[in-house]
């Protein structure tokens, strides 16, 4: 990256970097999707009612438009079921899911037949469902329709907007993620200035947080090291653990979406690590076992790493302070 003189640099490692991969979206739809899906979103369900007909789809494509008038848009495929009822409809409501809600946005972006027929919903005063539980609802009208590609971009005019307690739902490298405050933007409001009863007690969270993150993000570089982004992993440790699997099992499995799923099988066959038997079966090639295996390590040597030097009992310490923490916080969903 040029920076101009005595321009201040964003970062430390803001230099040029190669990209891991690049090319054309047209002839390589996979690579496109793989590089949207760093673009972290939420999750919504659109649900719409015409003539007692009703239609709901899980989308990642919501997005803010304008203030004045109040404008959201989405965009819907031309190959959903439900693609002619929100073309016509005329309105739609915009449902925002909270983080508790992962099966409700599975639910929805499945072929079921009445995807109502389960769902605790009630109608809104603008006539289209909202669904319980949900974040926010935005009811709208349509206010306009542009054509893009394979897609219908639908823009809504919000004619009520509600919004309720929680946590948001949000999507990103095609998987289901929540939010919690960057571990830079450290101490957190809450503790800020709070005098602990024990020198222990005000940093632990915080620093329970920032191990996380860090952890994470180390472990991240093993993975690319294997040349695996984060959903390829996660796909072959599941056909390994519980081989057989068909790739609508494998989805629900590793919560990723069937379309993540499907490009993840896709580039393990491609590969060689992966092969379909004939009754759609999924199976690891020896290529695909060592891959797995070569991951496994890893994690085995950074564990081993990491705790390098740590007293056996401060271990077991800190085992039963997070297990305790896991247990109460469980229990409290
Ligand atoms: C996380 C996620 C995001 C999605 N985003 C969109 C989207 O923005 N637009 C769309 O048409 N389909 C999207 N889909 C796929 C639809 O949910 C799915 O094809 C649809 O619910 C099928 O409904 P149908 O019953 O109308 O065929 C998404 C699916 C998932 C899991």
């Amino acid at each position: 990256m040029q920076t101009s003189a005595g321009q201040d640099r964003l970062s430390v490692d803001d230099t040029a970097r190669s990209p891991i991969e690049a090319g054309d979206p047209a002839t390589d739809s996979r690579l496109f999707r793989r590089c949207l899906g760093l673009y972290g979103t939420g999750i919504a369900i659109i649900t719409t009612e015409t003539k007692g007909q009703r239609a709901a789809v899980t989308v990642n494509s919501f997005a803010s438009v304008s203030l004045d008038p109040p404008l959201v848009l989405w965009s819907i495929s031309h190959g959903s079921r439900s693609y002619p009822l929100f073309k016509n409809g005329g309105r739609f409501a915009v449902n925002i899911l909270a983080s508790t809600q992962m099966n409700v946005s599975r639910h929805f972006s499945s072929k079921i037949e009445d995807k109502f027929a389960e769902t605790a919903w009630s109608a809104g005063e603008h006539g289209s469902p909202l669904l319980d539980g949900c974040l926010a609802h935005f009811e709208c009208e349509t206010y306009s329709q542009v054509e893009g590609g394979d897609h219908t971009i639908l823009v809504g005019l919000v004619r009520r907007a509600s919004r309720f307690e929680g946590e948001p739902l949000l999507f990103a490298q095609g998987q289901y993620c929540v939010a919690y405050s960057h571990p830079e933007v450290s101490p957190s409001p809450e503790v800020g200035g709070l005098k602990p009863e024990t020198s222990s007690e005000g940093t632990i969270i915080p620093q329970i947080f920032e191990a996380h993150h860090l952890l994470s993000s180390t472990f991240d570089e093993h993975r690319h090291a294997e040349g695996l982004d984060i959903s390829v992993a996660r796909v072959i440790a599941c056909v390994y653990d519980m081989p057989g699997l068909k790739t609508d099992q494998v989805a629900r499995a590793t919560y990723l979406g069937q379309r993540d799923t499907e490009d993840a099988l896709a580039t393990l066959v491609e590969r060689g690590m992966l092969v379909n038997a004939v009754d759609g079966q999924l199976i690891l090639t020896e290529a695909g076992r060592q891959r797995r295996e070569a991951i496994r390590k890893r994690w085995q040597d950074f564990q081993k790493d990491q705790l390098a030097g740590i007293p056996e009992g401060d271990l077991r310490a800190t085992l039963r302070t997070l297990s305790k923490l896991i247990t109460q916080n469980r229990a409290a969903k």
